[in-house]
C-alpha cells in the first residue's frame, strides 16, 4: 500500500527523504541570482510572469521577491492524463490566464522540466496569443528525460533522473512544504 494521508500524520516528512539533492541555502542563493538576471533583462520593459500550478508556487513566490523591477503575475494550471510519476504527453488546461499576453513579454515559471511534453504544449498555446516575447525559467531540469526539444532560458539546477520532492514539488500532493529538494526513499513508493 502506498503512503496514506493517515500514515503521513504519524511521521515526519523528513524521514521519507533518502537524500537532500539541493539544500535550502543553495536554492535561496540561486533564486537571488536568477531574480537579478531577470531584473536586468527586462529593466524598463513590460513583464508578466506566468506560474504553472501547483509545483512552481514556492519558486514563484521567492523569485518575484528577488526581482526588483515592476511586473505582473498570473497563473495557469495543467494536468496530464495518465500515470502520476511520468508524463503522458496529453495535457489538459485546468485554469487559464486571467490577463491578456498579446504584445507583452512573458516568462513562464516552471518547477521542473522532465519529458518536456507539458511545457511544449503550453508554449504552443501561449504563442498563439502573440506575446512580444515568450521565455522559460525552470527551477529544475532533468535533461536525460527530455522527449521534446525545448529552449529553456534559465535553469535553477540540472538534476539526475530521480524523482524529487520539496520546494513546491509533490508526490501524491505531499512534501511541497519541504524547504529543500530531496529524493524520496523507495519505501515511500511501496517499493522498499
Ligand atoms: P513533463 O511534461 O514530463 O516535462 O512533466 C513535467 C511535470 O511532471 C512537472 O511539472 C511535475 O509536475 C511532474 N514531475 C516531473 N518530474 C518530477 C519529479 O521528480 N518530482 C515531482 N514532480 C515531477
Ligand atoms: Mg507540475
Amino acid at each position: 500500500m502506498l503512503s496514506t494521508p493517515v500514515a503521513r500524520l504519524h511521521s515526519s516528512l523528513d524521514d521519507d527523504i533518502d537524500q537532500i539533492l539541493v539544500d535550502e541555502a543553495t536554492i535561496q542563493q540561486r533564486v537571488q541570482t536568477l531574480g537579478a538576471q531577470i531584473s536586468a533583462e527586462y529593466a524598463g520593459k513590460d513583464l508578466v510572469l506566468v506560474s504553472v500550478l501547483k509545483g512552481s508556487i514556492i519558486f514563484m513566490a521567492d523569485l518575484i521577491r528577488a526581482i526588483t523591477i515592476p511586473h505582473e503575475i498570473d497563473f495557469m494550471a495543467t494536468s496530464s492524463y495518465g500515470a502520476s510519476t511520468s508524463s503522458s504527453g496529453v495535457v489538459r488546461i485546468l485554469k487559464d490566464l486571467n490577463v491578456s499576453i498579446e504584445g507583452r513579454n512573458v516568462v513562464v515559471v516552471e518547477d521542473i522540466i522532465d519529458s518536456g511534453h507539458t511545457l511544449s504544449y503550453l508554449l504552443r498555446l501561449l504563442n498563439e496569443r502573440n506575446p512580444a516575447s515568450l521565455r522559460i525559467i525552470t527551477l529544475l531540469d532533468k535533461p536525460e528525460r527530455r522527449a521534446v526539444a525545448i529552449d529553456v532560458d534559465w535553469v535553477g539546477f540540472s538534476i539526475p533522473n530521480e524523482f524529487v520532492v520539496g520546494y513546491g514539488l509533490d508526490y501524491n500532493e505531499i512534501y511541497r512544504n519541504l524547504p529543500y529538494i530531496g529524493i524520496l526513499k523507495p519505501s515511500v513508493y511501496g517499493a522498499g
